[in-house]
């Protein structure tokens, strides 16, 4: 699947236990027409997944693809993009199953939102908005873990793989509009753009059964 993104981004699902990081990668890429024989996958000390050009594949000029990954269960994905314009990328899925709890009990979706977001993101939880503040909820879950991968961190949650380099979850702020949702950063996060060398985040959301799929692209 590619999104037609202001940068096409390709998806690419592993379903079996033996297709590998790196296999659905090259797919993907194969999908944007970029040849992956030259690219190959490591890790930053962050834990973020990028692709580097091997030894003996003489530069090409040409940007380096980012990449993203993110699990749900069995299920696994990876996101690629090439463009100039591309400082990060980011994909998270979320199976709106996991707040089934917040619909029937408005306390523990109190105590989500809370941890999840600034008191001015939850003034507006109901004031703008048709969907469930527990489908807002979701929304902004997804996209903030979208978000905080382009920029390379992750989100620092209790004692999730994040609690190390994450960001503060309030640090990045999701207003859901009609057409997917727009992003402001602030402290650490708007930090992060800034060194990066970003300047705005274009976000996409899709649905598939009770999947979230949100992915963020961060642009020059
Ligand atoms: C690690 C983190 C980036 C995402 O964790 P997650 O949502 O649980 O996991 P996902 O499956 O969506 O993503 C995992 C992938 O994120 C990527 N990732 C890890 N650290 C990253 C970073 N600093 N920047 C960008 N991507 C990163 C990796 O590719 C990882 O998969 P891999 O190690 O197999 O390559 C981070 O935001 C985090 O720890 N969040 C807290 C998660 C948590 O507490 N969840 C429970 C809430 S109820």
């Amino acid at each position: 699947m590619v999104l037609r993104m202001s940068t096409p981004v390709a998806l690419a699902v592993l379903t079996e236990a033996n297709e590998s990081g790196p296999y659905a990668v090259s797919r993907a890429l194969m999908r944007i027409g970029v040849d992956d024989a030259p690219y190959s996958l490591f890790h930053t000390r962050m834990g973020q997944p990028r692709l580097r050009r091997k030894r003996g594949f003489a530069p090409s000029g040409a940007s380096h693809p980012v990449v993203s990954f993110s699990d749900e269960g069995s299920l696994r994905m990876a996101a690629v993009a090439r463009s100039e314009a591309v400082a990060g990328l980011g994909l998270d899925i979320l199976d709106t199953r996991r707040l089934d709890r917040c619909r029937t009990d408005s306390a523990a979706r109190r105590r989500m939102e809370r941890r999840l977001c600034h008191p001015d993101e939850i003034s507006d939880m109901c004031a703008h908005h048709d969907l469930h503040p527990c489908d807002v909820l979701a929304l902004r879950f997804a996209l903030k873990e979208a978000v905080s991968k382009a920029l390379g961190t992750g989100l620092r949650l209790g004692l999730g793989l994040g609690a190390k380099h994450g960001l503060s979850p309030q640090d990045i702020r999701v207003v859901p509009t009609a057409r997917g949702a727009d992003i402001r950063v602030v402290g650490r996060a708007a930090g992060r753009i800034a060194y990066l060398g970003a300047s705005t985040i274009e976000t996409h959301i899709e649905h598939s059964g009770s999947l979230l799929i949100a992915v963020a692209l961060l642009l020059r």
